[in-house]
């Protein structure tokens, strides 16, 4: 499958800048065909100029003419000519009509080893300061098939991250970010090259 990417980020896009990193060079054959985001201040917008990625801003306040945002993302992606939607840092619901049309073809990713410390809330630091007031030994990042349901639908891949002796949830959330820039692109590459059926 040849793989035409619609991105969708709300914050730095960091995520999204090491997958396009990895298709200008060479590592992952792919089309970035737009980057979408609900926040006008977003990083995510510079980071798409530099990479030459078409942007444009779609939230509540601003989807004008269509009726609903979750039209307005759905004919954008249409128009772009996407055939895969990647998630990174979205820090919105996304709609059923955006999700029926692209069914199995919406990827998130989430810095934890779902389903632990997953679901609605469960985001951001929330996530490391939780895994850090647990037992737990390790946490990790998972790329996941997008449902209705927060942080829900199977689970396509998973890195394991240590817990090191004196880490705080800054020093994880440093360590999962690493290992989320290499997971997203091994995902998208193995399902470009059928090795993860969709
Ligand atoms: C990542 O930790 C991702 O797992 C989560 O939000 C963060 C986004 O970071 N969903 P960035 O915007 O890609 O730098």
């Amino acid at each position: 499958m040849h793989l035409r990417i619609g991105f969708l980020a709300s914050h730095n896009g960091s995520n999204v800048e090491a997958i396009l990193k990895n298709i200008r060079s060479g590592k992952l054959e792919a089309d970035p065909r737009i980057v979408i985001t609900n926040n006008p201040n977003a990083g995510i917008i510079d980071v798409a100029k530099r990479y030459d990625v078409p942007s444009i801003c779609l939230n509540d306040n601003k989807h004008s003419p269509y009726s609903s945002l979750d039209d307005a993302i759905l004919e954008t992606l249409i128009e772009s000519d996407v055939n895969i939607v990647i998630l990174a840092g979205y820090m919105k619901l996304l709609g059923t009509k955006v999700i029926n049309n692209y069914k199995n073809k919406v990827l998130n990713i989430h810095p934890a080893l779902l389903p632990k410390y997953g679901g609605q809330g469960m985001y951001g630091m929330k996530v490391h300061e939780a895994v850090i007031a647990s037992d737990d030994t390790e946490s990790g990042a998972t790329v996941h098939i997008v449902d209705p349901e927060y942080d829900h639908g199977k689970t396509l891949k998973q890195q394991i991250v240590p817990r090191l002796l004196h880490d705080t949830a800054e020093t994880l959330a440093t360590r999962v970010l690493e290992a989320e820039h290499q997971l997203y692109s091994d995902v998208l590459k193995e399902i470009g090259e059928g090795r993860i059926n969709m």
